[in-house]
């Protein structure tokens, strides 16, 4: 068998459509041979025991007969003899009159005359004297084996007046029947040949009916398949719709909400892109500017070519800040798993970044300050938090008043530390505050791009504090100041990489 055939019964073999097929036919089928065999069986059984009873009743007459003209003694009864020879004809069968020395005294086949019968059930019936008439069906051989005991009955002679009256019963011989069932095992081929043809025709049905329910049933899942595949070709990315089952609903429902996420990742990322080539654009634009103002005139002192040089290299800064901040965010984006996990010192990395960022706090005359109120050890990606730290603290700076202050402090508890970053800036007014976290939002675009903002700070920040399973918190009053908190995690639920 080649692989493709193997995995095509394996398909089979799983599929729903298949399982449910057979599981419906097989039901039909075994209920119906069950019933042709109980039906069958039953009428069998009633056709014998009808037989049998009605054989039972002659034969008893007979024995009575025999009695009264005394046949066990004499065979010579002509009147009896014919009897017995009717009711063998009638019975299509043989009879055999036994006295009670187990000698056969008539035979209606003539076979057995003067022979000694020693069948068990003949000496049972005359050793033990049972007045009953014990019937056998020989199923095998279609014929019924009856045993009928030959009673005489006399008054008791007795002289206790109580007992007078009563009859005593000897058993004086038996009669041993059979009778033949054949007629039974004709009606039986006959019925059977009918429910044959009947049951071809039902199993025919329940074939057709097995086949339409396991499609019809199961046709919502195909109409998900096909729509799911629509979607994915990219031919439409409408909701599924649809008359359906319960279960399918869940099905759809999930697929439906991915969709909408999906369309949102979407939209969100056609945001991004042309955000991107918007940010990427402008710095290039002003250099074009710049650099055809130079080209339009003729001997450019010395000076503004300087001047518009250094314009130009600022640009250039700029286009390489974006980009950088654009990397960092890219990084970002990727899973928690894309943490380098070591233990840090947190008060000492702070104390590097603030030393990065000193010269410009000099530079605006902002008095920057660390205060930590006790040693902090953290499971931590050090570059990450490094860029948190980095990015807020650059913000207080860059958004503050002249001689303005910045305080950061840092603190722990038992699970957590935390960084707090708090300016005596402009703040940020209460409707920014929700999208200050966007990529590319600033408050004041034409300030924050004069200041060399890039929009992409705080983006990158949170999304550092989100890896670590953190949370990032701001508030702000306008003109006074901003305060943002940092909540960590002490310990890391990834390994220590180092
Ligand atoms: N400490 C702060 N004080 C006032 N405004 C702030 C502060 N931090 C951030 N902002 C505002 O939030 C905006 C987004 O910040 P960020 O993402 O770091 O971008 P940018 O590159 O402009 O600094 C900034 O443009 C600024 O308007
Ligand atoms: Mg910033």
């Amino acid at each position: 068998m080649d692989k493709t055939s193997g995995f095509k019964i394996r398909g089979i073999y799983k599929s729903l459509r298949v399982r449910f097929f057979v599981i419906v036919f097989l039901t039909g089928l075994i209920s119906c041979l069950v019933m042709h065999s109980v039906i069958l069986d039953s009428y069998e059984n009633r056709a014998v025991n009808v037989k049998s009873t009605e054989a039972q009743t002659q034969l008893r007459i007979l024995a009575n007969h025999l009695i009264v003209s005394n046949y066990l003694q004499d065979t010579s009864s002509e009147v009896i003899n014919a009897e017995l020879d009717m009711l063998a004809n009638l019975y299509d069968g043989r009879v055999i009159v036994i006295n009670d020395d187990l000698k056969v005294v008539k035979d209606t086949y003539n076979i057995s005359q003067g022979k000694t019968i020693i069948s068990e059930e003949v000496v049972n019936c005359l050793k033990t004297g049972s007045k009953g008439t014990v019937s056998k069906y020989d199923q095998a051989n279609g014929y019924i084996e009856i045993v009928t005991p030959i009673i005489e009955s006399e008054d008791i002679e007795e002289e206790d007046v109580s007992v007078s009256g009563k009859v005593s019963e000897v058993v004086r011989g038996v009669l041993l029947t059979s009778v033949s069932t054949e007629t039974i095992a004709v009606t039986l081929k006959i019925l059977s040949r009918r429910a044959q043809t009947l049951e071809i025709m039902i199993i025919l049905i329940i074939l057709l009916f097995a086949a339409w329910v396991s499609i019809m049933l199961l046709r919502p899942f195909d109409r998900i398949t096909t729509a799911i595949n629509d979607v994915k070709a990219g031919y439409t990315d409408e909701p599924i719709v649809g008359p359906n089952y319960l279960e399918t609903e869940q099905i759809i429902n999930a697929f439906n909400a991915l969709l909408r996420r999906m369309k949102v990742l979407d939209d969100s990322r056609q945001e991004f892109v042309s955000n991107v080539s918007h940010e990427l654009k402008t710095p290039i634009t002003s250099m074009k500017v710049l650099a055809d103002s130079l080209l339009a005139q003729e001997d450019v002192p010395n000076e503004v070519y300087r001047e518009f040089m250094t314009d130009i290299g600022a640009e250039i800064d700029r286009e390489d800040k974006i980009i950088n901040d654009l990397l960092a965010l890219v990084k970002m984006d990727k899973k928690a798993s894309g943490l380098t996990i070591t233990s840090v010192d947190v008060v000492n990395l702070t104390e590097i970044v603030l030393k990065r960022l000193r010269p410009i706090a000099r530079k605006h005359n902002i008095e920057l300050t660390l205060e930590s109120k006790r040693a902090i050890t953290a499971e931590i990606d050090e570059v990450k938090i490094s860029l948190v730290i980095m990015n807020l603290v650059e913000n207080a700076i860059k958004y503050n008043k002249d001689e303005g202050w910045v305080k950061v402090e840092l603190d722990a508890d038992h699970q957590f530390f935390y960084v707090k970053v708090i300016d005596s800036g402009y703040g940020i007014p209460e409707e920014s505050l929700d999208h200050i976290y966007e990529r590319f939002y600033r408050v004041d675009k034409s300030r924050s791009r004069e200041i060399g903002g890039t929009g992409l700070g705080l983006s990158i920040a949170r999304n550092a504090v989100l890896m670590h399973r953190g949370t990032i918190d701001v508030s702000s009053v306008v003109d006074e100041g901003t305060t943002f908190t940092v909540k960590i995690p002490l310990t890391s639920t990834l390994a220590l990489t180092k």
